[in-house]
């Protein structure tokens, strides 16, 4: 296979999931990779490992530079299953390897494959000395679970940062400044907004713990390599982290019989007309994590349903449902919609907004059976008004 080096003596040696389109609900159109690196040096040190089914693709990328025997140390950044399923088949062939990882860490890999290595706790600031290297760790606890770490290699300034700063993309060019920058950046925020928005806190905290560093390489866990764009990606986390956000409204609706869709369609009109970027999309024609990704910095958010069986309809159900999960910050948002009677939809997309996060700065617009001229009218207004909102909003 292709040797890809990093840094003299420094490997990708991951998985490539050209097919995966579903990560845990979450859409991948450009399909996944599982990063895993080798440090050859006095000893041999792998960073992390991939996904189970892909051990194999691992172990040879791996015998292509070294014999996987004389593996000294596997670091375990993270111990969810994408990244750590395949070492026990990593350690059925270097026996003798250390596993190096936080204590949560250690909890978790020998709950999930009940195998009780030779494990090595390591805290903040601890340091493993390869030989001419030295690899340090720094435990970033919630970014995204409990055992999460990122290890810096000092002598060649390589942050392996395993879930931060990754992406779902499948390339031939592992480095940033190979692909095209607009896709990368905009599956980097795909990824923060799906995976690591409700922890923007400490994302903050965890920039400036790691700001110290000079750092000439990311090397995430997940996509393509950064090399060249390092300062956009922490500048675009430093902004996503502090909840940041762009004069921009997304509507996200799902309708029965049409009449919620033209409410959204006049809504539309509305907010274009107060001079801001509206998106629109239809909940069942959409996927929860693209919709997600253009709420990242949206700065308003509105949601339209019908009223079905006095709620909402399971598309926008299951859309409120995950959106509170993530917990926005910094958006205000309203909720609209079509019913044929009683018309209770808004009050359970109205909590759940609340629930999520979002301030509502408006109350909901909702319209019996079909709009007629004035209720269209109330649509185009509906939109304005928000807009002329957003636009006061800091
Ligand atoms: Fe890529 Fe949290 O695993």
């Amino acid at each position: 296979m292709n040797k890809i080096e990093l840094a003299p003596g420094v490997y990708f040696v991951g998985a490539v999931d050209w097919n995966q389109r579903d990560f845990h609900g979450y859409n991948t159109p450009r399909g996944v990779t599982y990063n895993s690196y080798l440090i050859v040096d006095e000893k041999i040190c792998l960073i992390d490992t991939v996904k189970a089914p892909f051990a194999a693709e691992l172990l040879e990328r791996i015998s292509d530079i070294i014999d996987p025997a004389k593996i000294d140390y596997v670091v375990t950044n993270h111990v969810e299953p994408d990244h750590s399923s395949a070492l026990p088949a990593i350690m059925a062939r270097a026996p003798q390897a250390k596993v190096v990882l936080t204590e949560q860490g250690r909890s978790g890999i020998l709950k999930h494959y009940q195998q009780n290595f030779d494990f090595q706790i390591v805290q903040e600031g601890d340091v493993l000395d390869l030989g001419h290297r030295r690899l340090r760790f720094f435990p970033l606890p919630m970014l995204h679970w409990p055992d999460s770490m990122a290890s810096y290699l000092e002598e060649d300034q390589i942050l392996f940062s395993n879930d931060a700063f990754g992406q779902h993309i499948c390339t031939t060019k592992p480095f940033d400044d190979e692909n095209n920058l607009a896709d990368v950046m905009y599956e980097a925020s795909k990824y923060y907004a799906n995976i690591l928005m409700p922890f923007g806190k400490i994302v903050t905290k965890a920039l400036a713990q790691l700001k110290p560093l000079p750092i000439k390489i990311i090397a995430p866990s997940h996509g393509v390599v950064w090399r060249s764009h390092i300062s956009d990606i922490v500048s675009k986390y430093a902004d996503w982290g502090q909840g940041k956000t762009v004069k921009k409204v997304v509507i996200v609706y799902d309708t029965m019989w049409g009449s919620t869709e033209r409410m959204a369609r006049y809504i539309l009109d509305g907010l274009a007309a107060a001079g801001v970027t509206g998106t629109l999309f239809k909940m069942s024609a959409s996927t929860r994590s693209e919709i997600m990704a253009e709420v990242l910095e949206a700065r308003g958010v509105l949601i339209g349903s019908s009223t079905i069986n006095t709620s909402v309809l399971p598309t926008i159900g299951g859309l409120l449902i995950y959106m509170k999960g993530l917990k926005l910050s910094g958006k205000i948002g309203a909720a609209f919609g079509a019913y044929g009677w009683g018309g209770t939809a808004h009050t359970f997309t109205e909590e759940m907004l609340k629930g999520a996060g979002v301030e509502l700065a408006a109350s909901a617009l909702r319209v019996q059976w079909t709009p007629n001229q004035d209720e269209i009218d109330k649509c185009f207004q509906f939109g304005l008004d928000f807009g002329k909102r957003v636009l006061e909003t800091p």
